[in-house]
């Protein structure tokens, strides 16, 4: 064997083991990879039935009837959930005031406050809907112009919580 065949021979063997550890590695990758996606899969919390989900691309908006699979997927993205904001962070209020009189049932966005949310057409709240501990749920939907208040008729004047939608600020609840 020449010297040129036996550096050849050498190069060779030691890129076999170079392409020989290069797998390894990925297949060791790959499954700590797939033990990681396994991991993400089971801390991602269940979706639940009345929540709100959102498409950050085209501004849809869907509410879970039967919770199913854990993503919802919307312009080749999953939509994003809407937390229930519950505490007033500007001047400007959104928590929904739930005024009782008997069976009627009022919910206002800031109109109690002495705020009452703009009602433009760029931004205004889009619904108002109050949802009782034994199933009932009753949407009202508003449009720019109207006045940013609903009223309901419910059985008991207790055991129930309202949330309103701004097309700009999102969900909140009260
Ligand atoms: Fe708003």
């Amino acid at each position: 064997m020449t010297i040129l065949e036996s550096t050849i021979e050498r190069n060779v063997k030691i890129s076999k083991k170079i392409k020989s550890s290069f797998n390894l590695k990925s297949k060791s990758l790959n499954i700590k990879l797939n033990d990681l996606t396994n991991k993400r899969l089971k801390v991602r919390r269940k979706m639940k039935q009345k929540e709100i989900y959102r498409c950050s691309i085209c501004g849809k908006v869907i509410e879970i009837l039967h919770p199913a699979s854990p993503e919802t997927i919307c312009c080749g993205k999953p939509m994003m959930l809407m937390e229930e904001q519950t505490k007033d962070w500007k001047t400007e209020k959104h928590v929904p005031k739930i005024t009782i009189e008997g069976n009627k049932v009022t919910v206002d966005v800031g109109i109690s406050m002495g705020t009452p949310h703009p009602m433009t057409d760029e931004h205004y709240i889009m619904w108002i809907e109050i949802i009782c501990k034994d199933g009932c749920y009753e949407r009202r939907f508003l449009k720019p112009g109207m006045e940013p208040k609903a009223t309901f008729t419910v059985a008991k004047p207790e055991g129930f919580w309202a949330r309103e939608y701004c097309n700009i600020h999102f969900l909140w609840k009260s």
